[in-house]
């Protein structure tokens, strides 16, 4: 099997990545390749962050390398938080306050489509890369709703599941996730 590495720091996101594709490739982490990084993400879409950070990694590993660019698109903000979804409320990755922030905002607002978008990139040293896009709609929902998953999973109801994605086991997630459509978008790129 291939082994790539994993271009993130986020735990969760690598533990999605690496149930979906376990399989399919030798995966390791950025702590299991004795990397310590963490890459600015400078792009102005999906597609560009997650192609700075695989090469990046890529570039530093010799090896290919494999990032996640994701975030939730709501239909009644224009499209935020998108890009900027780990940072909303302002710190990275402090998921509770940026629920807070996004509950907040949508309070009295009808129109709550909102969908999750994923990008990921499979780039090689060389800076060739092979990219693909997934996504997954719902609502915005009034309040949290189950404790599974992260980021805004509480808050987020999942059509084709009938549920939040904080309410739905992992696996449940993996099956409709955007994470998951990316990556099997890649894959069949790939051919793998
Ligand atoms: P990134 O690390 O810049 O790609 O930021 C992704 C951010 O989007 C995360 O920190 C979450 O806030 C949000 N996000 C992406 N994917 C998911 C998901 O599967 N569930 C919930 N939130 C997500």
């Amino acid at each position: 099997m291939t082994e790539i590495i994993l271009a993130t720091n986020n735990a969760n996101k690598a533990r999605e990545i690496k149930a979906i594709l376990g399989g399919r490739f030798e995966i390791k982490t950025l702590a299991q390749a004795g990397i310590e990084i963490d890459v600015e993400e400078t792009g102005t879409t999906f597609a560009e962050n997650a192609y700075i950070k695989a090469y990046e990694v890529a570039k530093l590993t010799g090896k290919p390398a494999l990032s996640d660019d994701s975030g939730l698109e709501v239909e009644a903000l224009g499209g935020a938080p998108g890009i900027y979804s780990a940072r909303y409320a302002g710190k990275e990755q402090n998921d509770k306050a940026n629920i807070k922030k996004l509950l907040s905002v949508m309070e009295g607002e009808q129109n709550r489509k909102a969908r999750f978008v994923s990008s990921v990139c499979l780039c090689y040293p060389d800076g060739s890369f092979v990219s693909a896009e997934g996504e997954v709609k719902g609502e915005i929902l009034l309040e949290e709703r189950g404790t599974n998953g992260f980021g805004y999973d509480p808050v987020f109801f999942c059509y084709e599941l009938g549920k939040s994605l904080g309410e739905a086991e992992s696996a449940e997630k993996n099956l409709v996730s955007h994470r998951k459509r990316a990556l099997e978008n890649l894959a069949a790129k790939l051919g793998v």
